[in-house]
């Protein structure tokens, strides 16, 4: 098979880790026999140095002629006090947009090996496989009005959370295919007891599950959901949510995985007629400015991302397999970065990825 790939490294560890999934791409079509062609582009930051703007329109052509795109991570701290239109991460935000990459599918299990790796109590967190369905381009994100008017005491700022019945839908449909496929069970999670575009999306929800009697689904308001994702993270199947809970949920999902750089990412949009979905794979975790350049930055969820991406995009259920057993073994053997806090010494960013090329 053609595997026509875009790259976006991005900026900080998104490089690094980038360069070890890249590898991993590498090994996979030469021992399946693929034909594996990487282009490269760019977005963030290094965008931003080299052409002026977050999300080239050079970019977005490549990102559309690609089967699929593997980013890294964007954000750099000179940006920090920056208009947000002016950032690397509105670059982000834009490729999704283009993409139509709606539902970020983001995992989030306790692999045995790694239980001594969280902070949290064993038997609490021992069992422990959620998917987090994020809604991707819609909600508060790109809302509008949006801006800062006026000075003084009476300077304003202002987001729109903002979702149509049809946004809602789409991404509940998602949630419930996935669950049919896992343990049948949905958890809405919204804020409806104050906020009307919580109160839509609930009563869409209940519509939706209707076309899904095999699956039940119950609602939870997102603070109690943050407090039972490490109070009781057992209980969840299928987490369906809005844009911005679903950012914030997923780093706390991170604490019960052992570490942020475990976890991966695939955004989905629209599905081909072969089949494939257009997809945008990414690691959950940002560019980590405090450890970029040091070759310690976890590989797994990137490389966890081209699993996905190989899955989703190129319907290579073997190949992908055969990579999620790989970080399995690698985790297994004890051959992992700091963060993971290793009985021994822990390995570099590039020796995870080497490992893992060995175990595939
Ligand atoms: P972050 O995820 O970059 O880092 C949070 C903490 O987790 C840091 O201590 C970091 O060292 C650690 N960490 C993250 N990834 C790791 C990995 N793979 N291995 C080991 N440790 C890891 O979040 P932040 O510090 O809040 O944000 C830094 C920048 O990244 C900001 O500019 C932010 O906007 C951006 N960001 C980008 C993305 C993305 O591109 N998808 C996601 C999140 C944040
Ligand atoms: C993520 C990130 C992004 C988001 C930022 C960098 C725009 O935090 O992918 O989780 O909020 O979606
Ligand atoms: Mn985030």
């Amino acid at each position: 098979m053609n595997l026509n790939i875009l790259v976006l490294p991005g900026d900080g560890i998104g490089t690094e880790v980038t360069r070890e999934a890249v590898r991993v791409l590498q090994r996979v079509s030469e021992k399946y026999n693929h034909t594996l062609r990487l282009t490269d582009g760019l977005l963030g930051g290094i965008a931003i140095h080299k052409t002026g703007t977050p999300f080239p329109d050079e970019t977005a052509k490549l990102a559309a002629d690609a089967d699929a795109t593997l980013l890294g991570a964007v954000g750099l701290p000179e940006f920090d006090n920056a208009p947000p239109a002016q950032r690397p991460e509105r670059g982000l935000l834009g490729i999704r947009k283009v993409l139509g990459v709606y539902a970020n599918l983001r995992p989030v299990r306790t692999y045995k090996a790694l239980i001594d790796s969280s902070p949290l109590k064993n038997e609490r967190i021992e069992g422990t496989d959620m998917i987090i369905v994020r809604e991707l381009t819609g909600g508060i994100y790109y809302g509008t009005p949006r801006g800062v008017e006026g000075s003084g005491d009476t300077e304003r700022g202002t987001n729109t959370m903002t979702y149509t019945r049809a946004e809602i839908a789409r991404i509940g449909r998602m949630a419930f295919h996935l669950a049919r496929k896992r343990r049948k069970k949905v958890s809405s999670v919204d804020k409806s007891n104050v906020l009307e575009t919580s109160q839509l999306w609930r009563k869409v929800m209940v519509e939706v599950s209707a076309e899904f009697p095999d699956v039940e689904l119950e609602h939870v308001l997102v603070d109690n959901c943050a407090m039972q994702l490490v109070l009781n993270p057992t209980r969840f199947d299928v987490v369906v949510t809005e844009n911005m809970f679903g950012d914030i949920l997923s780093d706390e999902g991170a604490v019960l995985a052992g570490s942020i750089g475990m976890l991966p990412s695939a955004s989905i949009g629209e599905q081909k007629p072969s089949g494939a979905w257009v997809g945008l794979y990414e690691p959950v975790h940002g560019s980590a400015p405090d450890i970029a350049g040091q070759n310690k930055a976890n590989p797994l969820g990137a490389i966890g991302s081209v699993a996905a991406m190989l899955e989703y995009s190129f319907g290579l259920m073997e190949e992908a397999t055969a990579v999620n057993n790989a970080i399995e073994s690698v985790l297994n053997a004890g051959q992992v970065t700091a963060d993971l806090k290793p009985k021994g010494t822990p390995l570099t960013t590039e020796q995870v990825g080497a490992a893992i090329c060995a175990a595939i």
